[in-house]
């Protein structure tokens, strides 16, 4: 698959759907003696088919987010809704899937194997579900599929992961860290990999990350939270052309992204 050919559109000025639709966002945690506001009044839109990378200092709230939107934390005060329904009826339907920072593969199964998984579980139709085969050829995993999880290096781990992610065609795909643990080499490769999986597959990515050149590398759009309580700093567009590649982290454009992000992150502080 050629990214070159790919040129992404801009969801917000097409007038798309929305994916994602986080209203007067509340959390709470703990009981009344002791509660703890992790989210207040976070609104945000996330257009169908955007990529949009969540970023904030340590504890600010981006996991919740994320797995409010997942129907992992209960809802507050506010609402979120996913395509048009409630959280639940989405993962209900399979409309997402998670990938954390942890692999989590199963070691006894190979790769194909756990690629195949989401497809093994749940009374859903599974006529529509993509090939696993071709998933792994996409993340760049062709040639390993009966390789088991510890015969591979982090990387390939995290590839495992997102092919097994994207098994089920989930239309949003959710990340937390996902390359958190890696080291920068390899993290940059998965990012160029990620940026091209979603060009071919048209999924609407919400990508969390503590690393700006990675939140503005990868973003069309950069949702930065700040903490105490957890609420939104800037919902940022990233004015950079897509295909995006690693050289273009070089570019004068590409540093002023960065830079503006660095400022924001030390207001949220
Ligand atoms: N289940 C929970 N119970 C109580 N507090 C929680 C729970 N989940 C998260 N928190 C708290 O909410 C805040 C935001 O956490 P989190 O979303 O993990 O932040 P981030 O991902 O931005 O680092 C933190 O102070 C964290 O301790
Ligand atoms: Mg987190």
């Amino acid at each position: 698959m050629s990214a070159a050919s790919i040129r992404q559109p801009d969801p917000l000025s097409s007038g798309s759907r929305i994916a994602v639709s986080v209203s007067n966002l509340d959390i709470r945690f703990g009981d009344k003696a002791n509660e703890f506001t992790a989210l207040s009044d976070v609104s945000v839109d996330i257009p169908e088919g955007s990529f949009v990378t969540m970023l904030g200092p340590s504890g600010c709230g981006k996991s919740t987010l994320l797995r409010c939107i997942a129907d992992l934390v209960h809802i507050s005060d506010g609402s979120v809704s996913v395509l048009g329904r409630s959280p639940r009826e989405a993962r209900e339907d399979r409309d997402f899937a998670f990938v954390f920072q942890d692999a989590t593969l199963l070691p006894w199964r190979s790769v194909i194997d756990n690629v195949r998984l989401p497809v093994e579980v749940g009374k859903h139709d599974k006529s529509s579900y993509a090939d696993p085969h071709d998933l792994l050829a996409l993340v760049g995993l062709k040639g390993r599929e009966n390789a088991l999880p510890h015969e591979l290096s982090g990387g390939m781990r995290q590839r495992v992961a997102i092919a097994r992610a994207l098994v089920t065609r989930p239309r949003i795909l959710l990340m937390d860290e996902p390359f958190g643990a890696l080291d920068e080499i390899t993290r940059d490769k998965l990012n160029e990999e990620l940026l091209r999986v979603w060009q071919g597959t048209g999924t609407t990515i919400v990508f969390v990350t503590h690393s700006i050149p990675e939140a503005a590398f990868l973003g069309q759009h950069v949702l930065m939270l700040q903490a105490h309580p957890g609420r939104v700093k800037e919902f940022m567009k990233v004015d950079l052309p897509y295909p995006r590649s690693l050289a273009m982290r070089d570019t004068v454009e590409f540093i002023k992204v960065t830079a503006h992000l660095r400022s924001l992150l030390e207001e949220c502080l």
